[in-house]
């Protein structure tokens, strides 16, 4: 299956230079094994059924290109990707991708290459809006009531739970949109944890569009255990 007609140069770009301090791998996250084949692997398969695994960007370490590259060459029959070297922060490491898109591209499809199970729906959706309005993220409501400390852990406030929505990936953007927001952050020395706050804070509209519990980061142990029981359950 492929996208439909009428949606043309779009460009997926996956951060993958990460090296899963929290996971205690000694090696970048994206090249963990998860029931027998890299993370990255898993992630750009969902991409790969929409026909958008094609030119991708791979942003990853510069000292593990070889062995990335290896692996995706295994998995997938020819090597198809783009290279881009990471940075020390994912903003940095996004930036990097964003420069390495082909000239054509109008829409980029930016993906935590931590997240194999994102749903398709979530993928199209984000692209349909960020052709509407310029800029979407995935993102799903909060099913917790979310609660801001201080330094000493210290309830300070809670926010009405009705508006509070947990971030995701994809998030996708005219590519115009998002080098501007990327170039006013680099000026202004802003250092973000997404892509989509930056638009936002430069006065851009950001449509939320609907994620799925299972488009979760595998961030720590426990998310790669969690993984595992996703695919050994049929659950993706
Ligand atoms: O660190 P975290 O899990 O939040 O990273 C989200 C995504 O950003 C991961 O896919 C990771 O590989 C990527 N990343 C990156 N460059 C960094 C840090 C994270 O590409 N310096």
């Amino acid at each position: 299956m492929t996208l439909g007609s009428g949606v043309e140069h779009v460009q997926l770009l996956i951060p993958a230079a990460g090296m899963g301090q929290r996971l205690g791998a000694g090696r970048p996250k994206a090249l963990i094994d998860l029931a027998g084949q890299p993370l990255l692997v898993w992630t750009l398969s969902r991409f790969d059924a929409l026909g958008l695994a094609d030119g991708a960007v791979i942003v990853g370490p510069p000292e593990s290109r070889a062995e990335m590259e290896q692996a995706l060459t295994a998995a997938f029959s020819e090597y198809r990707f783009t290279w881009a070297d990471g940075g020390s922060e994912r903003q940095i490491s996004v930036c990097n991708g964003l420069d390495a898109l082909r000239p054509e591209t109008e829409i980029v499809v930016i993906h935590d290459a931590a997240r194999p199970f994102v749903p398709e729906s979530a993928i199209r959706g984000s692209i349909e809006a960020a052709m509407e309005f310029g800029a979407a993220t995935v993102a799903i409501p909060s099913t917790d009531t979310i609660l801001v400390g201080d330094d000493d852990a210290f309830l300070v406030n809670t926010p009405d739970r009705a508006r509070l929505w947990a971030c995701q990936t994809p998030q996708t953007f005219r590519v115009s949109v998002i080098r501007e927001a990327h170039a006013k952050a680099s000026e202004e020395d802003h250092l973000g944890t997404d892509d989509a706050t930056l638009v936002q804070r430069t006065g851009g509209r950001v449509k939320l569009v609907q994620g799925s519990p299972l488009n979760f980061k595998v961030t720590t142990r426990e998310d790669l255990a969690l993984a595992e029981q996703v695919i050994a359950g049929g659950l993706v």
